[in-house]
């Protein structure tokens, strides 16, 4: 007999060819249910969401109680997928002919046919994929990784990657792990992970005008807030002769794509998790793809949050805090919103000087908040100024003794800059309705929190 070695993708994409067909499937069982005549396994073997319902005739299968299967052990089957109408979604099951145990299950095992909390999976964060709702988020991750590259790559920028070992503090702003190396003895100096590749690519953009990457990230903060962690992923890019403007609209066309994508080729996951979180994804998604993003300056924000929030007024030159964003994107607006032209004293050294402005010293910077998540994208265009950067460097006691390669672009022909990262982690909570940012990376790390 010609038995075909399958998986559940290839079952379901291409149904018509498997129907009636001898099969053969490995595979974890995540649902039994056994009535009079009849045993009922529900298999998934990791390729698809949807899972594979699996008919055994207790007369065939006498002993099956005896095997003491439990749930999400692995098994192996044989038999003959047949077309059902009882569910309309997945109209197929398979009769089993055959079973194998590849391994039952240990008593310990900490996962049981319930709801979890999310603070419960994440002490079991090796485990929790295997739950229908993490599996569906790490599937979105998977389609959103996909896809930033595919934009780009269509749109001809060069991927290329910054250094992780870095000597520098790109955003100055100290929240740099220093590597373990007490007296110097590699690399004979301090040594820091990358808290930005943007350093990086601003001497790739001086060569090949459109870049960007696509990299681990790590930042020290001592902040253990739903929204950060030690280790996460940014998507960064920088382009030369481009402008403010130019690169919001870019932003919006790439975040469109994306959403697009996920509606497109995840609506199963988003159905999972829209059930699971308790709102409408798609309905959430598809408003995003129609609806115009607001831009508004900082100072046009401070007005509306100021003439509407009694309690927590803002003064002019502090930075916007969760409150506040919250106030504009979840109850103001009801979209997300991007807010330029920062003051100056809030924003990186890096950020160009607005020199339209009358009284008030901003840069040509932006943030964009999200509804419930906060800042995603963070952006700029890059002072092309010597002179400036370095007083903005001293302004902000940033040393420079390190940075001088970077410093001295400005000295060597160099083209207008911008350039922003995004921060793919609070995207994929945005797009999935997860609330922390624990819950979308697979092994998560944040303050006081490392455990694999
Ligand atoms: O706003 P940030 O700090 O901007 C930069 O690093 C620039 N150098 C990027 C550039 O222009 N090339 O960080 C960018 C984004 C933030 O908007 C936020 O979404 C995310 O990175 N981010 C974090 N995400 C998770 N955990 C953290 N600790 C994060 N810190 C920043
Ligand atoms: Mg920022």
């Amino acid at each position: 007999m010609n038995i075909l070695k399958l998986n559940l993708l290839f079952v379901k994409n291409q149904l018509n060819d498997f129907i009636n067909k001898d099969l053969e499937l490995k595979a974890r069982i995540k649902y039994i249910r056994i009535t009079k005549k009849i045993i009922f396994l529900t298999l998934n073997d990791g390729t698809t969401i949807k899972n594979l319902q699996a008919v055994l005739k207790i007369k065939d299968f006498q002993n099956f109680k005896n095997l003491n299967l439990k749930l999400f052990a692995l098994i192996k089957i044989k038999g003959r997928l047949k077309l059902t109408l009882a569910k309309k979604e997945q109209p197929f099951e398979i009769q089993v002919s055959d079973l194998t145990i590849f391994q039952n299950i240990d008593v310990d095992y900490p996962l049981q046919n319930k709801i979890h909390s999310n603070e419960f999976l994440r002490s079991i964060a090796h485990l929790r994929a295997r739950t229908n709702k993490y599996f569906a988020i790490f599937k979105i991750r998977n389609e959103l990784h996909y896809q930033i590259h595919h934009f780009f790559y269509q749109k001809k920028f060069l991927n290329l990657n910054g250094p992780i070992l870095t000597t520098n503090d790109a955003e100055g702003a100290g929240q740099v792990f220093t590597l373990n190396d007490p007296n110097y003895t590699f690399f004979k100096k301090k040594v820091n992970l990358t808290v930005s590749s943007q350093l990086a690519l601003e001497a790739f953009a001086q060569i090949y005008q459109k870049t960007y990457t696509f990299a681990p990230t790590f930042r020290a903060e001592h902040s253990n807030t739903v929204r950060h962690c030690a280790e996460f992923w940014m998507l960064e890019v920088e382009i030369t002769n481009y402008n403010l403007k130019k690169i919001i609209s870019l932003i919006i066309k790439l975040l469109k794509t994306l959403i697009n994508s996920v509606l497109v080729n995840c609506a199963a996951e988003l159905k999972l998790l829209s059930k699971a979180n308790n709102q409408d994804l798609e309905l959430k998604l598809k408003n995003f793809l129609e609806n115009e993003f607001i831009i508004i300056s900082y100072s046009k924000a401070i007005n509306i949050i100021n003439n509407h929030m009694q309690q927590t007024k803002i003064q002019w030159g502090n930075d916007l805090e969760l409150i506040h964003e919250k106030f504009l994107t979840n109850q103001y607006f009801q979209k997300p919103v991007v807010v330029h032209s920062y003051p100056k004293k809030i924003k990186s050294f890096y950020m160009k000087t607005n020199s339209d402005l009358k009284d008030k010293e901003t840069v040509a910077g932006f943030d964009i908040l999200f509804p419930n998540v906060g800042e995603v994208v963070g952006g700029s265009e890059r002072e092309d100024n010597y002179q400036k950067i370095i007083e903005n460097c001293q302004l902000k006691k940033i040393e420079t003794k390190d940075l001088q390669w970077y410093l001295n672009l400005r000295k060597y022909g160099y083209f207008p800059s911008v350039g922003f990262g995004l921060g793919f982690d609070r995207l994929l909570m945005y797009i999935s309705g997860m609330t922390n940012i624990k819950d979308v990376i697979f092994f998560p790390r944040s303050f006081n929190n490392i455990k694999y």
